[in-house]
């Protein structure tokens, strides 16, 4: 055991952080090794809180995976400013707490690596629809911005559903990547907490695990805001100090849902069974800090899979088999399930 971690520690990284050529002066960078040979490296360029920039692009190292360019004033974003060498190898970008107005709309388009980015902390209102065209995009982080609505044609390219038109010239295609033909790309993550929404977007078909729509201003989810979600985990939609009413079927085609947080949402005060419809995947329920005190009785047949659900701050309720009732047979059957709270009165 010990002879294998010493031959994994020293095979499998190695840090080289000095002698990275090109590296910035305000900028820390770090090359990491991988694999017997180093045959595998990252680079990582962090240059937090760099400050206004007298040079655009700013020099990073040939080959760089990682760029953490958070707090550095960096205002809108041109066109100009990730076409240098170095960037064009990005997998993730740290843009966030820039105070950033703007995102010029092919300031991303040479990233064709990029699978992360964070644009959380900004001042953006709107972004360009071909903003993200063709980028491998997994994960954005939107969060604390401006947005008073959010149109996912930023993830598949197009303006009112037709295709963008764009100027491939001057490039060395080898092929066209699938987002091209106007699918709507790998997103994975979307973070648009703390925007100024009014009502939940429509994201329809984008194949995302993970939502935040924590902290907007949605009076009310409708039937069916989140339809065609199928891959959806996890949904966090808490803290909205308006949400008043979730419509029945609201969460209907959410079937992979896992964990649904709704906790501290003040104005909420109750919710029929059928607002969990479809939810046959869900597993944790928070509503914590809504105006909900009680729950039917039925809900267990809305919510086939659900082991616990966080009621007041310290009422917390799980699936149990009724006393009573235990059969020999191997697994209980499911109308054999109630709920059970630490807290008397509470399922109704
Ligand atoms: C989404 O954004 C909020 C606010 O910035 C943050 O607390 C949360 O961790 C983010 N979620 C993820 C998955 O990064
Ligand atoms: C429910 O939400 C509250 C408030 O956001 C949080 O403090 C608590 O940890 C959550 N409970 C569970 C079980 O996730």
């Amino acid at each position: 055991m010990a002879l294998l971690q010493w031959l994994g520690l020293s095979f499998l990284v190695a840090v080289q952080s000095s002698a990275v050529k090109n590296c910035h002066p305000g900028c820390h960078c770090e090359v990491e090794s991988f694999g017997l040979f180093d045959s595998f490296s990252l680079t990582r360029v962090d240059c937090r809180g760099l400050g206004p920039s007298l040079s655009v692009p700013i020099p990073i190292p040939l080959d760089t995976t990682h760029l953490d360019l958070s707090s550095s004033s960096l205002g809108p974003i041109s066109d100009a400013m990730f076409a240098g060498p170095g960037y064009t190898t990005l997998v993730s970008l740290d843009l966030s707490s820039n105070s950033i107005t703007k995102l010029s709309p092919n300031a991303l388009s040479k990233l064709r690596y990029l699978e992360s980015l964070d644009l959380s902390h900004n001042s953006l209102e709107s972004l360009s629809p071909s903003c993200f065209y063709g980028l491998p995009l997994s994960e954005v982080d939107l969060s604390h911005n401006s947005f008073h609505k959010f149109d996912m044609d930023v993830f598949a390219g197009r303006v009112n559903g037709e295709p963008v038109n764009v100027d491939l010239s001057h490039n060395k295609l080898v092929s066209v990547s699938p987002s091209l033909h106007g699918k709507t790309g790998h997103i994975r993550s979307l973070n648009l907490s703390a925007n100024h929404l009014a009502s939940a977007p429509s994201l329809a078909g984008l194949q995302l695990r993970y939502l935040n729509l924590d902290g907007n201003p949605i009076t009310q989810l409708k039937e069916g805001t989140f339809a065609q979600l199928k891959d959806l985990a996890y949904l966090s939609i808490s803290g909205l100090g308006e949400l008043q009413e979730i419509e029945p079927k609201s969460f209907a085609g959410l079937q992979n849902l896992q964990v649904l947080d709704l906790s501290n949402n003040p104005k909420l005060k109750s919710l029929s069974p059928a607002v969990f419809t479809g939810l046959d995947s869900l597993q944790e329920l928070n509503l914590s800090g809504t105006g909900v005190a009680s729950l039917p009785t039925t809900m267990l047949a809305h919510l086939p899979s659900v082991k616990i659900i966080t009621l007041g701050r310290s009422i917390q309720c799980w699936r149990s088999q009724k006393q009573g009732q235990f059969h020999r047979q191997i697994g209980p059957t499911q109308h054999d399930d109630v709920l059970n709270c630490n807290v008397q009165g509470v399922v109704l």
